[in-house]
């Protein structure tokens, strides 16, 4: 018989979860709401800890945002951002609200998890981190996946939290090199993580490669890291991310020993999903020929996205005073650089292009800057037309259901909407 995904069980703990995971989308792309669909349907959901004040001040109406931009007004015009700090007691307060009301609102067997990823550096990178672990793991968050980063110190943060050896606690790596970096670095922990997932090249948001990510295949990579893991007789659950388009895409890897799949993609496109309907309608529209792999991330990690980015090109003066979440330990971005290049260039123009890196916080708060999978181009396949051109949104259970009893690379439309 054709094997489907609901045929095989994520075992995590005394957990047994429909082998489906959410995959974390910053920011708040990956909204409660949908994190909160997959734990209801027995799998995973993922929130996100980037920007989480902001997030808080839209979903909460709490004033984080403008509380610190009042403190450091002065700095504005000022190219040292090295004043500019995030207060820790406030981004514990905001940590614990979203993870706090998200818990609450938790309804079924599944599971939430909060992407956190190290590139958030906050002109802080240690303090902020361990408040945003500490906090959200005092808030009841039932597991926590480090992404964007090595994450070579992060567990040793929280070694003595009293939960830290009841949060469940995974990496995303994209190499067996990042996985055995990461396992050497918290041997002397005795903790070793629940679970891995593995990002191959075609996800969305982030690369962990360079821009000859086209060069790699995420099941040559599973395939190395399960034999690893063989060798040294760890049973860690192992989860593919990236391109996992159908449920017999997700099938294909549940039958050679992976205990689940991450996909973000084909969910960016449901009502639950945190980007605003216009948004949707792009990826929708998008062919593969507009979607491109770049480097104007200031984190210095390629990024998938929609070449029409209204982001792309804008000169903005940097907003680090309301938001500065990618400042580095001593307060610098590559945005702000690029900035103030174009500024000494053209200093009496009216408006500024930047081209070659963008203000990633505000343009992502704003949701600006399109991310997405390399298989976006596929989404317009998922769904049915409306007589107005649009596409019809799906609902987070549809697409769930869809990957988790669809066969033969069948994808189940949803019933046409009046
Ligand atoms: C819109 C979007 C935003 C994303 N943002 C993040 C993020 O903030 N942190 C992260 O670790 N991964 C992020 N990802 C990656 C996903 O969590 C996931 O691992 C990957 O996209 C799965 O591949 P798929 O989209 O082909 O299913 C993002 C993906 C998308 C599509």
């Amino acid at each position: 018989m054709t094997q489907r995904v609901d045929d095989y069980r994520l075992k995590l703990g005394k957990h047994e979860l429909v082998p489906i995971v959410i995959g974390g989308m910053g920011v708040d792309i990956s909204a409660a709401e949908l994190a909160l669909e997959a734990a209801r349907l027995g799998g995973i959901g993922h929130i996100s800890d980037a920007m989480v004040p902001t997030v808080s001040d839209r979903r909460f109406k709490t004033g984080f945002v403008a509380e610190k931009l009042k403190k450091y007004k002065y700095n504005v015009a000022s190219h040292d951002k090295s004043a500019v700090q995030f207060d820790l007691v406030r981004l514990a307060e905001a940590t614990a609200l979203h993870v706090g009301r998200t818990m609450e609102a938790k309804k079924g067997d599944g599971l939430i998890f909060i992407n956190c990823m190290e590139k958030l550096t906050m002109n802080a990178p240690r303090e902020t981190l361990r408040v945003r672990l500490t906090a959200a793991m005092d808030a009841g968050i039932d597991g926590i996946t480090l992404s964007a980063g090595l994450h070579l110190g992060s567990l040793a943060l929280v070694q003595d939290h009293p939960r830290f050896r009841d949060v469940h606690f995974g990496i995303i790596v994209s190499s067996l090199r990042a996985l055995l970096l990461f396992l050497r670095k918290n041997a002397r922990l005795n903790r070793l993580p629940d679970y891995i997932v593995v990002e191959g090249p075609l996800a969305g948001g982030h690369l962990g490669f360079g821009m000859d990510w086209a060069q790699y295949d995420l099941k040559t990579i599973v395939n190395e890291i399960h034999q690893h893991l063989k060798q040294e007789g760890l049973a860690i659950p192992v989860i593919p991310a990236g391109g996992i388009f159908t449920g017999t895409d997700a099938v294909e890897f549940l039958e050679t020993g992976s205990a689940a799949v991450q996909v973000a993609t084909r969910f960016t496109v449901t009502k639950e999903c945190g980007l605003p309907d216009e948004v949707k309608q792009e990826y929708f529209k998008s062919r593969e020929q507009d979607i491109e792999v770049n480097l104007v991330s200031p984190t210095g990690y390629p990024m998938r996205m929609l070449k029409s980015s209204p982001g792309l090109g804008a000169g903005i003066r940097p907003n680090c005073e309301a938001y500065g979440y990618l400042l580095d330990g001593s307060g610098n971005c590559a945005y702000i650089d690029a900035y103030n290049r174009e500024l000494d260039k053209h200093p009496d123009a009216d408006t500024l292009s930047v081209k070659d890196k963008t203000c990633l916080c505000t343009h992502m708060r704003n949701f600006d800057i399109w991310t997405c999978g390399h298989y976006t181009y596929r989404l317009k396949d998922t769904t049915r037309r409306l007589p107005d051109g649009s596409y019809q949104l799906l609902t987070a259970e549809q697409v769930f259901r869809d990957f988790q009893f669809s066969t033969e690379h069948k994808i189940a439309l949803p019933e046409q909407q009046n």
